[in-house]
């Protein structure tokens, strides 16, 4: 007598309800910016730990590696899934304004905006949120010791790591601020110069921070001895740090926002990033057209006119949402998106007003890991210390180099920032604020499988994301999500910025004809980083971005 087979719609419908089921075989698979994080990561998850556990790992090496991009004096989102009961959470360790900032803090007595206060020097640093943000992951989802995540990272610290191509370029460019701060020629530069290829960094002072998180949980980094060192060497340069910022931080859950497009359930970054809203906006308002209808030509100046009402937005309405009341609900709604696109005209571009542009940086800063584990936990986290090398500026005696996130806020509504941005009076400077993030660790669910995806580079960040959501709804893998050439708008400055190669020289005389100004990039932008487990099987596969260094790998 054979068995009654199971109703196999049942069957389908349960592989797309269940939160997440075991993979069939391996580790986990990570995708980070840097080989040596993403190693890291692996070990800890084959040694026992969990998604969670090898996201403070991986994190804390990235500090270690990539000093350019993220850091124990930075901040970041950390957007996690929990497998066991599908628990969902944005954990946000943004950095806070000092207590001691106002809203003119980078305004000369004629009401100017002073160049370079706002990225360069200790006044630039907001409070870091990293170190605290990694406690909370380990004490609340991990399952090991501090002591066991973070010891890769103490160990790379201690020992040092090789110089690359990349790091050279970033340290050049940052060169002059770096020597003015002598902790920071000491931690970042050979005798006040770019270190040659294959020269070893070695950070003793950043190794003992670590260990001091390590023993000690957050406690060790906000308050006592290395709470003293970091006050003491900002205020001496400069800088408005008090004891009380360091004590009074606190890492906070967010609900994470959610979307929908064309049957993809996007989960992305909430406020104080604007990344998940813009992201959504944008594909609410792309879902009111058939794509495929359109040309390729029509397609871009599509996306471009929805880049540039999604980034109106945020430049109108975001900001630190303890600090200011945002119209969240209404800017992700549906509904809201069929009204921004109204106005939008396949033979002409929507003028964006004029406002000068800042000076816009290579998108190369802040740094993007994605985890997913063998029980199916995911991480997608987006972690910065703003512009390559932060603010140049370490505390003696810490290792910590600080961020200069403090340019993230609007200096003066309407002024732009490095990345061009203009802000209003939502994300003016204010004591204890956090300032608005372009970060988007997004996860992105289809019936067939959930992506974990996200990348560094500023205020593209956001339409960095478009064009790797587009790319899973066509069907493709991540390779393509993560490889596709890039183009982006932000309403303001009003141009079409673009990697060499995107549009080709037809579309950019079919785009100047539509009304649509040009500024072609010299370089690539972006560093994104794909994970992507399959429903049902766990099967898991992944790429890093061809543009960066890093590496996918499942284990
Ligand atoms: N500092 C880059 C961002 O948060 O958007």
């Amino acid at each position: 007598m054979t068995r009654p087979r199971p109703f196999p719609w049942l069957f389908l419908l349960l592989l797309f309800l269940l939160p997440g089921l075991p993979a069939a075989q391996g580790q986990g698979a990570i995708a980070s910016a840097h080989p040596l994080a993403t190693e890291a990561g692996l070990d800890i998850l084959s040694g026992g730990g969990n998604a969670f556990d090898a996201a403070v790992t991986v994190a804390a090496v990235l500090a270690v590696v990539e000093p350019y991009s993220s850091g124990m004096g930075g901040g970041g989102f950390w957007l996690l899934h929990r497998a066991s009961d599908g628990y969902e959470v944005m954990l946000d360790g943004r950095e806070r304004a000092p207590l001691a900032a106002h809203r003119d803090l980078y305004l000369d007595d004629s009401g100017e905006v002073v160049p370079g206060l706002s990225v360069n020097g200790p006044l630039s640093a907001g409070i870091p949120g990293q170190p605290a943000a990694l406690a909370h992951l380990a004490a609340r989802y991990g399952r090991l010791p501090l002591a066991q995540t973070l010891a890769p990272a103490i160990r790379l610290a201690r020992e040092g790591f090789p110089v690359d191509a990349h790091y050279r370029r970033m340290a050049e460019w940052r060169l002059e601020q770096l020597r003015r701060w002598p902790a920071a020629s000491a931690q970042f530069l050979a005798a006040g110069e770019v270190p040659l290829p294959g020269a070893i960094i070695k950070q003793p002072d950043l190794a003992e921070t670590l260990e001091r998180l390590a023993e000690q949980g957050r406690d060790g980094f906000y308050r006592g001895t290395l709470a003293e060192r970091l006050v003491a060497g900002v205020q001496a340069a400069g800088g408005i740090w008090k004891a009380q910022d360091l004590a009074d931080y606190q890492v906070v859950e967010r609900k994470p926002v959610r979307g929908e497009y064309r049957g993809m359930k996007i989960t992305s970054a909430a406020p104080p990033s604007s990344g998940g809203i813009v992201l959504i906006s944008m594909l609410n308002q792309l879902a009111r057209f058939d794509l495929e209808s359109y040309s390729p030509l029509q397609r871009k100046h599509l996306l471009v006119e929805v880049m540039r009402r999604a980034y109106r937005d945020r430049a109108e309405y975001l900001g630190d949402p303890d600090f200011v009341d945002m119209p969240v609900v209404r800017l992700i709604d549906p509904d809201y998106a069929a009204g921004l696109v109204r106005d939008i005209q396949l033979d002409a571009a929507t003028p964006s007003r004029h406002t000068p542009a800042g000076e816009h940086g290579e998108g190369q800063d802040t740094t993007h890991y994605s985890i997913i584990d063998a029980e199916g936990n995911r991480v997608s986290a987006t972690l910065s210390i703003n512009y390559p090398f932060g603010s140049c500026f370490v505390a003696p005696g810490t290792g910590v180099l600080l961020n200069d996130e403090m340019d993230d806020f609007s200096a003066r509504p309407g002024t732009p920032n490095v990345y061009g941005l203009v802000g209003g009076e939502a994300n003016a400077i204010a004591p204890g604020k956090r300032m608005l993030s372009s970060m988007t660790p997004t996860f992105v669910e289809t019936g067939r499988g959930v992506a974990v995806l996200g990348t560094p580079g500023g205020s593209r960040i956001i339409s960095m994301l478009l064009h790797g959501v587009l790319a899973m709804a066509e069907g493709e893998g991540p390779g393509e999500w993560v490889g596709r050439p890039r183009y982006h708008h932000q309403y303001l400055p009003d141009a079409i910025q673009f990697e060499p190669g995107a549009l080709s020289a037809g579309e950019q005389q079919q785009l100047q004809a539509l009304g649509h100004r040009l500024e072609p990039l010299d370089s690539t932008y972006g560093n994104m980083q794909a994970l992507y487990r399959e429903r049902g099987t766990g099967r898991l596969s992944g790429a890093s971005d061809p543009r960066g260094m890093g590496s996918a790998r499942v284990e």
